[in-house]
């Protein structure tokens, strides 16, 4: 059965809220509620759930506290915008494009204009990746710091959360987490690439290996070796969008290579996970990894989580001169517990299977419920003039 559209308007005047909840109303199919914002209240989905299909805000002298608080939802946990304001107002527009806005208008309210909006979010409802799943990409540091270890447990633990996950194996050329799992992909990620323009949700579950724990898992199959160059960028943005239509959490365990296919990901993510140990030579490149994020890719330093691995607290590379050397990103330590992680690796069972009760599985868990905390700003992205760049080290 077809869902009705359901669009909440918010606004400060009652008579302009009524007005336009009388106007969308008489489209049939949709189901409008109207929330009036009083003073202190700035952010026009506080509370509010499930999202609707759209937001529809009408702004006036708060404009920028309530586009800030927008700004401020990752892209998963906003609907589409549409915002109703004064002509003439160039900060106001750049703001609400900023907040995700699709489209701006100023009143009167033109109703075909209106319902075109309308007509195309009915269109695109299914189609459109903000909707769907959280994507959290993993990615090295400097090589063999461990980010297959953490995707492939972090991917673990959320579905054993009952989550619907799917892990993605991106690194076409070196990927190892079917070997984690002890799963033998017959035709993965490369085919999947292949047609990923014409694969919809249904269609790509071929591509997808089920593990017992109710993971996916999505990676080359033995015979598929081919370059990270030879990756569409196209093709990926494509697979991931459809891969959030029909899943709950995608967590994809990234090259240490920023090129187009990666940066496409790792634009999408609602966190990125950057794996690191306490070294001079970790922190160095985990600096220009930052660099490259923010920078390069234009990403708010609140999607950024550094991931310090093999946690020793009489280390000389401190946390706090991590901090000091990565300011404004926030840190998680996970411990050093080699023979677990390695006899994990070496069976093909997640660590939760063979040491439930151990300080690093806990911890783990403790990342995968981390994630659950609302980053405090959304990614600008900003699309990338380079194609590739090479991070100092492996790969
Ligand atoms: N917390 C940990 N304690 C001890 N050993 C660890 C820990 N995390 C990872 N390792 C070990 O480090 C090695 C590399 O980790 P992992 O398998 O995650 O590869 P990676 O960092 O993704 O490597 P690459 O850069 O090649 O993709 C593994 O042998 C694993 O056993
Ligand atoms: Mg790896």
């Amino acid at each position: 059965m077809r869902k009705r559209l359901e669009i909440l308007l918010a606004g400060r005047t009652r008579d302009e809220l009524d007005a336009l909840e009388s106007l969308l109303s008489s489209q049939g199919d949709i189901q409008v509620t109207s929330r009036l914002m009083i003073n202190g209240n700035v952010d026009p989905l506080e509370g509010v759930a499930p999202l609707p299909d759209a937001l529809v805000l009408l702004v006036g002298t708060h404009w920028e506290a309530e586009l800030m608080a927008l700004c401020e939802r990752p892209a998963a946990e906003r609907p589409p915008l549409l915002v109703v304001g004064p002509k003439g107002n160039v900060e106001l527009i750049r703001l609400a494009m900023r907040a995700g806005a699709r489209d701006f208008f100023s009143p009167p309210i033109d109703d075909a204009e209106i319902f075109h909006f309308l007509r195309e979010l009915a269109r695109n409802r299914r189609d459109d990746p903000t909707r769907a799943a959280r994507v959290t990409a993993v990615i090295n540091a400097k090589g063999g710091s461990g980010a297959s270890l953490v995707a492939a447990n972090l991917a673990h633990c959320l579905a054993r959360q009952e989550r619907d996950t799917v892990l993605v194996d991106l690194d076409v050329q070196f990927g190892s987490l079917p070997l984690y799992f002890n799963v033998i992909p017959d035709h993965g990620l490369v085919r999947a690439l292949e047609s990923a323009d014409s694969l919809d949700a249904l269609a790509l579950e071929a591509y997808l290996q089920p593990h017992a724990s109710g993971l996916a898992l999505l990676a080359s199959s033995p015979e598929d070796r081919f370059g990270l160059g030879e990756v569409p960028e196209t093709r990926v943005e494509q697979l991931l969008a459809v891969l959030c239509q029909g899943h709950e959490e995608i967590v994809v365990d990234l090259p240490r290579w920023i090129n187009g296919a990666t940066a496409s990901v790792l634009e999408r993510a609602d966190k990125v996970l950057v794996v690191m140990q306490q070294s001079v030579a970790h922190l160095h490149d985990a600096q220009r990894l930052r660099d490259i994020l923010v920078h390069e890719l234009g990403m708010l330093a609140s999607r950024i989580e550094v991931v310090v691995n093999r946690y020793d607290k009489r280390n000389d590379v401190s946390l706090a001169a991590i901090e000091d050397a990565l300011p404004g990103l926030s840190l998680q330590t996970l411990p050093n517990d080699f023979k677990r992680a390695c006899h994990s690796i070496n069976v093909g069972s997640p660590l939760h299977d063979i040491a439930p009760k151990a300080p690093l599985t806990r911890q783990l868990a403790a990342l995968a419920e981390s994630l659950e905390a609302p980053a405090a700003g959304t990614a600008q992205t900003r699309k990338r003039s380079l194609l590739g760049w090479a991070l100092p080290g492996r790969h």
